[in-house]
């Protein structure tokens, strides 16, 4: 076995999936190490679910940009993730797209959780768009990052049923429950070194059973 896989985490809100990431550590469901906590909003909640178990988390500003993580923001993120002994980063809720810099170093170690079935729903507020389009399940996706926008292969989805009466927030809270399994399983299968990415798929190499539910 490799040495043990130090993620850094990158949200810009609640960070709900980061505290799920962080309590299946903590519960010995995950052989890993949450190392830091890195966001662009200065008072998201994500820095206080940090700062309660211990892990150093810090704002750093991607200004001027909106949406994406590009330039000296870029390369200040990178070198924080480095400095913390990060070899995985976890996008948990983190609004911009991240850019080749930090795709290179980190190659096949950055992963985002997407609250859609991919490729179905690529882009914000997925949930709203699956009721909206009437399907009848709807999920979420853990998934390499690569140069697109919610394109990369595919490592753990899960789905939930679209009920009648659900609203977007309804919808959405039953996609969370399942995003808080999700992020750890694909975690679990990364640690365990058990992820092989052959072209656009991974495939999973055959290990113990899994710890997760
Ligand atoms: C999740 O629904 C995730 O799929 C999306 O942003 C939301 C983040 O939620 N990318 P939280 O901050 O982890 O609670």
């Amino acid at each position: 076995m490799g040495e043990k896989l130090k993620i850094g985490v990158l949200g810009s809100g609640s960070g709900s999936n980061a505290q799920s990431i962080i309590d299946a550590i903590e519960a010995g469901a995950l052989d890993a190490e949450v190392v830091c906590v890195l966001t662009d909003v200065e008072d998201a909640r994500i820095l206080e679910r940090a700062a309660t178990h211990g892990i150093p988390g810090r704002f750093i500003s991607a200004a001027p940009f909106k949406t994406k993580l590009d330039g000296a923001a870029e390369t200040e993120y990178i070198r924080v993730l480095q400095a913390h002994g990060a070899t995985c980063v976890v996008l948990a809720g983190f609004m911009r797209i991240v850019k080749p810099a930090m795709l290179k170093a980190f190659p096949q170690r950055v992963l985002n959780i997407h609250p859609a079935l991919l490729p179905a729903f690529p882009g914000m507020a997925s949930w709203k768009q699956a009721l909206e389009y009437g399907t009848r399940v709807a999920g979420c996706t853990v998934h390499f990052v690569d140069e697109g926008t919610d394109t990369g292969p595919i490592i753990v989805q899960r789905c939930v049923p679209v009920e009648p009466g659900d609203t977007p927030e309804t919808l959405h809270a039953r996609i969370q429950i399942e995003e808080h399994l999700a992020y750890p399983e694909a975690l679990r299968l990364l640690a365990a070194g058990r992820l092989n990415v052959v072209g656009r798929r991974v495939e999973v190499r055959e290990g113990e059973v899994s710890s997760g539910q």
